[in-house]
């Protein structure tokens, strides 16, 4: 388990482990590649990040996972692979968020819907993340290099 502070300065508890924190999360946040590149979205507000959100009522995580990512990017995900799961205290609500690994088949074009405009593929990931005001706060704290960090060490990426 590791422990930080996320861009907010709230707390953050990460495992890689299975379902530590809750086995039914109501948050998911998928590290998405297609053709060897990074799948991301552009949020409107938050700007770059993976793609990710809430577990709807009736629906599993995967199910929730599969379904952001075509939301946001138009990726139809071949492999979805759970890779660990966050908890972060927020100053209201506490949330838990599994993250996946996604394997993307391929991209429809995106249906236009509110919060973000679609797919935005990346060879590499900028190094320093925390300065830059393109990315989202959610690629802004530990969870990411950590997330990279198993990946690779799983032979994944
Ligand atoms: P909407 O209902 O979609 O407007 O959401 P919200 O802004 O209330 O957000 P949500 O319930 O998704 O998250 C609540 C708070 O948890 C956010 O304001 C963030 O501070 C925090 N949070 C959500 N997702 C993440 C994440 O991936 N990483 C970190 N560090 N914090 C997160």
């Amino acid at each position: 388990m590791i422990t930080f502070l996320d861009y907010y300065q709230n707390r953050v508890e990460l495992s890689f482990e299975d379902h530590p924190f809750s086995v039914h999360p109501l948050h998911v946040w998928v590290i998405a590649v297609y053709e060897g590149k990074w799948l991301l979205t552009h949020h409107k507000q938050r700007g770059y990040e993976f793609p990710g959100g809430k577990v709807e009522p009736g629906e599993t995580a995967e199910e929730a996972a599969y379904r952001e990512v075509m939301e946001e990017t138009g990726g139809r995900i071949e492999r979805l692979q759970y890779i660990g799961q966050y908890r972060v205290e927020g100053r209201g609500d506490t949330i838990i968020k599994n993250i996946y690994f996604a394997q993307i088949e391929s991209l429809v074009p995106h249906l236009a819907v509110d919060e973000t405009d679609g797919a935005y593929l990346l060879d590499d990931i900028p190094k320093r993340l925390d300065t830059n005001r393109q990315y989202s706060f959610m690629m802004k704290d530990r969870v990411l290099p950590e997330t990279l960090r198993v990946l690779a060490e799983r032979r994944l990426v």
